[in-house]
């Protein structure tokens, strides 16, 4: 088997959840009571920008009483200690990794504690609700400011990086993710396709749990710590 130097890990809402943060395919298939696509799409935001601007002011002002679990301090730890080339790919717009100390991060839909100016096309780290329709903290303009989220039909950030990262890494971990939404769903091809092995955790199978060499079942906040203690005798 390949030596493991390069390792990329995508993670989902299911990192979060042992941290009282809401998955979005909850077993209703609503996201906080809400269809996904009404609250996540530029046209949602066309439509009605009170409600959604609403939803994602009551995402960030929970961020407040949530705290990173294991799993988040896990994969922090791992960051520290790992000398090979590490990068956490994060679907979640909480700040739960940021929190718990990650640093070679990338938040590939988006951050709830940042807002995107329409009228300067710059973001800014934001708390707050963006609902009293605020000013720019940029260019000081009102009625620009959204939510920096990747809403469906957007392109998400930092594809440049992981898709380099994905072609070099020994190792692509997948965890807390239903493999639901592309382009992260097929991350797992893409490095298995230039030779990583790959593995997944996750409280059920995900729908690309075929792809995967190894699945392990179970709740992340259990799954992770054991894994990452395994990884850093070898
Ligand atoms: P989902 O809600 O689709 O999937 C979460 C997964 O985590 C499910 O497969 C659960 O079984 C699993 N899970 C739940 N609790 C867990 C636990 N304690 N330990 C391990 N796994 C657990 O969330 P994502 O896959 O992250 O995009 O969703 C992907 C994207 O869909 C999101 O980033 C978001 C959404 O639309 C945007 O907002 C652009």
């Amino acid at each position: 088997m390949r030596e493991i130097n390069n390792i990329v890990i995508l993670t989902g809402a299911g990192i979060s959840a042992e941290s009282g943060v809401a998955t979005f395919r909850g077993p209703d298939g609503l996201w906080e009571g809400h269809r996904v696509e009404d609250v996540a799409t530029p046209e949602a935001f066309a439509r009605d920008p009170d409600l959604v601007q609403k939803f994602y002011d009551e995402r960030r002002e929970k961020l407040a009483g949530v705290a990173p679990n294991a799993a988040h301090r896990a994969l922090a730890k791992l960051d520290r200690l790992w000398s090979g080339e590490l990068l956490l790919v994060t679907q979640n717009v909480d700040d739960l990794h940021d929190r718990a100390g990650s640093e070679r991060l990338v938040h590939m839909h988006g951050e709830l504690r940042s807002a995107w100016c329409s009228r300067c096309g710059e973001r800014s780290k934001f708390e707050g609700k963006l609902a009293f329709d605020p000013a720019c903290p940029r260019c000081d303009e009102f009625g620009g400011l959204r939510p920096d989220i990747v809403w469906f039909g957007e392109m998400p950030y930092h594809m440049d990086k992981i898709e380099a990262a994905l072609a070099r890494c020994d190792l692509f971990v997948s965890i807390g993710t239903s493999g639901a939404v592309y382009p992260a769903a097929g991350f797992v091809r893409t490095a298995g396709h230039y030779g990583a092995r790959t593995l997944e955790m996750n409280l059920d199978p995900s729908e690309g749990s075929i792809y995967f060499n190894e699945s392990q079942m179970g709740k992340a906040g259990e799954l992770v710590p054991a894994w990452v203690e395994g990884l850093l005798k070898t």
